[in-house]
């Protein structure tokens, strides 16, 4: 039984990830402080004797001793990222170095939830881990895109300096049930119009594509990963290669859902790529991962989820889920 440490576990990925780490026979704590996280999304957890956690912001240090850590602590969507953009990069940075710092106390291995955003609006396609991106340092995402970079450059220092064991996870879009139902991200977003019988929203004329990954899928890469050979560090690319417009997946939400829904659209934010697929070569071949839940299988049980929410909690609660 291995003692895992994953932070930011109160969150959408970090719950599912705590949950898996769980049943495959580990003590897990999760460390969150909150801000985007929530006790919903573990509470089906609390009762689980190897199951601990702990309210913590990791721009601080914590003192416990692990043999793994997974460093998912950070506000992943856009409008809480942008919030308060100086706590967004000291959570990137400050939280690398302190997850680092105690990873070289107990020699645990580490791994960095990186994000595709690192390479920015980028100008080869599809991106693999050999690109260097094209981030505009100055813009409305640089805090986020910024703060995920210099944090990878610190898990290399370390590694390279100190020995420390590393893997880094660049993660592509991801979907899924325990999504926050308001933080604007594109899948929920649509789910939760649709569901509502609102409007559907397209920023953008919609032929701007992305790829989406079930989190499932997601888990399974980033537990994969954590189990390569020491001496493969990342990063490696795990996404959905499987492309979409944005329409086809406002069209294909709305046949799902039943919907009465319409389109509207409405201009696209600054900075907002045009395009971003991954090429999961590296993940293919170190890790022997793909993904195998396909966009309606994926998007039927995130519909189901959002049902669940809509219908059941009174809208009060479920707008701070
Ligand atoms: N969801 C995606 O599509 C995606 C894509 C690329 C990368 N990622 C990365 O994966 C990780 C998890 O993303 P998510 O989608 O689950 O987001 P999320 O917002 O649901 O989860 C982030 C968690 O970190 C916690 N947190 C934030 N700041 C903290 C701090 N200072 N101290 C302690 N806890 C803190 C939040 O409360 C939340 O529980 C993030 O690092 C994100 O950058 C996510």
């Amino acid at each position: 039984m291995k003692r895992i440490l994953v932070t930011g576990g109160a969150g959408f990925i970090g719950s599912h990830l705590c949950e898996k780490l769980l049943s495959l026979g580990n003590e897990v704590i999760c460390l969150d402080n909150y801000f985007t996280g929530s006790k919903m999304n573990i509470i089906h957890l609390l009762g689980n004797r190897y199951f601990e956690v702990i309210r913590h912001d990791i721009t601080m240090p914590v003192y416990i001793e692990t043999d793994e850590i997974y460093n998912l602590a950070c506000p992943a969507s856009p409008v809480h990222y942008q919030y308060n953009g100086i706590k967004t990069i000291k959570t990137s940075v400050m939280g690398a170095i302190n997850t680092l710092g105690l990873a070289k106390r107990t020699k645990s291995k580490i791994l960095q939830a990186s994000t595709s955003e690192i390479y920015g609006d980028p100008q080869i396609h599809p991106q693999n881990e050999e690109y260097w991106g094209n981030v505009n340092v100055l813009g409305p995402r640089a805090c986020y895109d910024e703060g995920k970079r210099c944090a990878e450059t610190l898990f290399m220092n370390y590694h390279q300096q100190n020995k420390v064991k590393i893997k880094i996870a660049r993660i592509f879009n991801t979907y899924g049930p325990r999504m926050s139902l308001n933080d604007g991200r594109v899948v929920s977003n649509f789910i939760v119009q649709a569901l509502k019988g609102e409007d559907i929203t397209i920023f953008g004329d919609g032929t701007h594509t992305r790829s989406f990954q079930f989190i499932d899928d997601l888990v399974d890469g980033l537990v994969k990963l954590m189990d390569t050979k020491d001496d493969f560090t990342g990063p490696v690319n795990l996404g959905n290669p499987q492309e979409f417009e944005i329409n086809e997946l406002a069209e294909m939400i709305i046949k799902l859902t039943g919907t009465k829904s319409k389109i509207i659209y409405k201009p696209l934010p600054q900075d907002d790529p045009k395009q971003r697929q991954p090429d999961i070569s590296l993940a293919r071949e170190k890790l022997d991962w793909e993904p195998a839940v396909g966009p309606e299988e994926g998007l039927l049980k995130t519909i189901e989820y959002f049902r669940g929410i809509l219908l059941h909690a009174n809208p009060d609660d479920a707008a701070k889920r």
